[in-house]
């Protein structure tokens, strides 16, 4: 590809790596703002833009495409690709690309921390010790749950639900999961392979670690979350759209689940009222792989993507399904 002109990359958020030093040859602009561009800014930061980095909060869709035609490549700093519209990607010959692998470890370890922090109790524990309540010992305060013997299901066992698995593993936790295609024995980390209906009943920790698709959405809808069993603990660092949220809140008002750890909600960035005031549940804002180590690698990787588009070149990390090498 050769070009006349400058070439130009919008990036939509400010990176933890310096974006102009990764691609000294390309013109770099950087959105600044303290707040997020709007669609009609990120529009019009995008004019004349070759490449594209952006985040989940952006939609990339057929009417975004057709407003910035000179752009080659969106490249997503996120594993997740349900703000992306793969078909309106093909048929306008834009790459859309992704950042696999990286963020795997790091969102790994938000699970745990989630679900250890509501099988202990930690916002009500913490309170305690924090307020001056601390009362003297008592053998029956905050009883939580041991993990060592519960039982783990994790729904979808993709990279992320492999690496919860080997963590629960060590953890002494048996592991059941659910996934859409069958896992040779030698990746499943130990779990048993289970419809959801079953993981459901049997778990006393279920995790989800699926990607958001038309088959996903609502999958724990209000049936599905009442099959839990009683005293069940729910963790969601995927996407919040996979929950009935309204049904989980209903369902922790009735006591029926002990308590969930979320990372993600259904509207993001606004949070079911009903969840806000509970001390049984822990919420994180969307931080599953706020690590250094995995941010840094997300904008290498999607800098490199574009780079590589810019090259004339296949990029190394395609969104499956959005356009196939020419
Ligand atoms: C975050 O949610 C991601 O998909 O990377």
């Amino acid at each position: 590809m050769h070009y006349q002109r400058p070439v130009r990359v919008f990036v939509s958020r400010r990176l933890p790596v310096d974006p102009a030093a990764v691609l000294p040859d390309h013109e770099v602009d950087v959105w600044d703002g303290d707040r997020p561009p709007t669609a009609a800014e990120l529009r019009e930061r995008c004019q004349g833009a070759d490449a594209l980095l952006s985040v989940l909060a952006d939609r990339i869709d057929a009417d975004f495409l057709d407003a910035c035609p000179m752009l080659k490549v969106v490249a997503s700093f996120a594993v997740g690709f349900d703000n992306m519209d793969l078909e309106a990607a093909r048929e306008r010959d834009v790459w859309l690309t992704h950042t696999p692998g990286v963020l795997t470890d790091s969102t790994a370890d938000l699970a745990m921390t989630l679900l250890l922090a509501v099988a202990r109790r930690l916002p009500e524990a913490e309170d305690e010790a924090r307020t001056g309540h601390f009362g003297p010992f008592a053998p029956t305060a905050f009883l939580g749950l041991q993990l060592a013997g519960a039982t783990l299901g994790i729904v979808g066992m993709g990279s992320i639900g492999r690496a919860v698995a080997r963590r629960a593993r060590a953890f002494g936790m048996d592991v059941l999961y659910t996934s859409r295609s069958p896992i040779p024995v030698e990746d499943r980390e130990g779990g048993e392979p289970v419809e959801l209906e079953e993981l459901m009943a049997r778990s006393d920790v279920v995790s989800l670690h699926c990607p958001l698709t038309p088959e996903t959405r609502g999958l724990l809808s209000a049936d599905m979350l009442a099959r839990a069993k009683k005293g069940a603990i729910l963790v969601n660092t995927a996407r919040g759209p996979i929950v009935d949220e309204a049904a989980l809140v209903a369902l922790l008002e009735q006591g029926h689940f002990a308590g969930a750890g979320l990372d993600v909600f259904e509207e993001e960035p606004r949070v079911h009222p009903g969840l806000l005031e509970r001390r049984d549940v822990v919420l994180t804002p969307h931080i599953g792989s706020a690590t250094h180590t995995a941010r840094r690698a997300m904008a290498h990787m999607a800098l490199r993507n574009i780079a590589a588009v810019l090259r004339g070149e296949t990029p190394p990390n395609p969104v499956p399904g959005s356009r196939s090498p020419s």
